[in-house]
């Protein structure tokens, strides 16, 4: 008897790798419902592209909920520069075949955790809406399987030298659900392990001249976000990194991994340092204050071969 699949609800900003994210949360999960937040695009550019990825991944009943339009603390700051004006940038716009199914994506949260024990909560943006979520409803994070997200970083940062751009954009949200790490299972796929999951030319190539539109469209999407960064890196050949799949996978596929657990937490005031994850790597630290399992390595040939498969079902 096959196991059943996760059950998980998808908190993202997409964003072309959430759209991936997506992708392979539609193959390998049972995704109860999408919350989009702001992040890489305005609010209302996240939660329509939401409302596309499930449109092109058949996920035909799974509600899409708008929630937080702005950081708890923090200014808005998008990440337009990379995924474009309306965070798709690439294939030919698209129009979503249905409306927004809400605007209260916190409700949602609080209501879906509290009426199903055991779901897994998979953030791949800024974490406002998981912020304000606990915030209403503190019983939460003991509900959950766990928490599988995609931030931060026990290496560099993206934005800045130390910060990656989801904790970055809102460092008070990451803190307080770091914050949780005792009463539920928390997983971070940061970029030291996105870094390893790289689509490069041959990987888009065949997305691109794939049979199936899905695949086509991601395979425009992943174009352009490795034209973005083979510029950023100065080397025309490079893979640029699929970081938000990796935190799906991470809950689908865990025996690709290698998780360590660690102390993690979120600079919220230093001036270099402001949305840096900061991960204790000393190893006789106190073990009872570890509250992260943080993802150090992953199977990429395996990763990429799941993620391609998904794209192209
Ligand atoms: C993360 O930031 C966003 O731009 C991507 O979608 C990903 O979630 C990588 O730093
Ligand atoms: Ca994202």
């Amino acid at each position: 008897m096959p196991l059943p699949l996760p059950r998980v609800l998808i908190d993202c900003d997409p964003g072309l790798d959430d759209v991936v994210a997506i992708a392979v949360a539609s193959a390998h999960t049972s995704v109860v419902g999408i919350t989009a937040v702001a992040g890489n695009a305005p609010l209302h550019h996240t939660e329509r592209n939401a409302r596309i990825a499930c449109d092109l991944f058949g996920l035909d009943t799974v509600a899409v909920h708008s929630g937080a339009e702005r950081p708890l603390v923090a200014p808005p700051r998008d990440a337009t520069h990379v995924h474009g004006k309306t965070g798709l940038d690439g294939p030919p716009q698209r129009e979503p075949s249905r409306p927004p199914d809400s605007r209260d994506a916190i409700e949602f949260l609080v209501e879906s955790i509290r009426s199903e024990e055991g779901l897994w909560l998979i953030p791949t943006g800024p974490l406002t809406n998981v912020a304000l979520a606990i915030r209403a409803a503190r019983d939460l994070p003991g509900r959950l399987a766990g928490i599988s997200f995609m931030g931060g970083s026990t290496s560099h940062g993206n934005v800045t030298a130390t910060a990656e751009y989801n904790v970055w954009a809102d460092p008070e949200a990451a803190a307080a659900v770091l914050a949780h790490g005792h009463e539920t299972l928390i997983r971070m796929c940061g970029l030291n392990l996105t870094h390893q999951v790289r689509a490069d030319p041959a990987f888009v190539g065949r997305l691109l001249t794939s049979s199936s539109e899905a695949a086509q469209f991601s395979g425009a999407l992943i174009h352009h976000y490795r034209n973005y960064h083979a510029i950023l890196v100065g080397d025309p050949t490079a893979g640029c990194p699929l970081h938000d799949p990796c935190a799906v996978l991470a809950v689908t596929h865990p025996d690709l991994f290698a998780f360590e657990r660690r102390h993690v937490a979120v600079e919220c005031s230093g001036s270099h340092t402001r949305g840096m994850t900061v991960v204790d790597g000393r190893g006789y630290e106190d073990p009872k204050a570890r509250n992260v399992s943080v993802a150090m390595a992953i199977d990429a040939d395996a990763a990429l071969t799941l993620i391609s498969a998904a794209l192209t079902a």
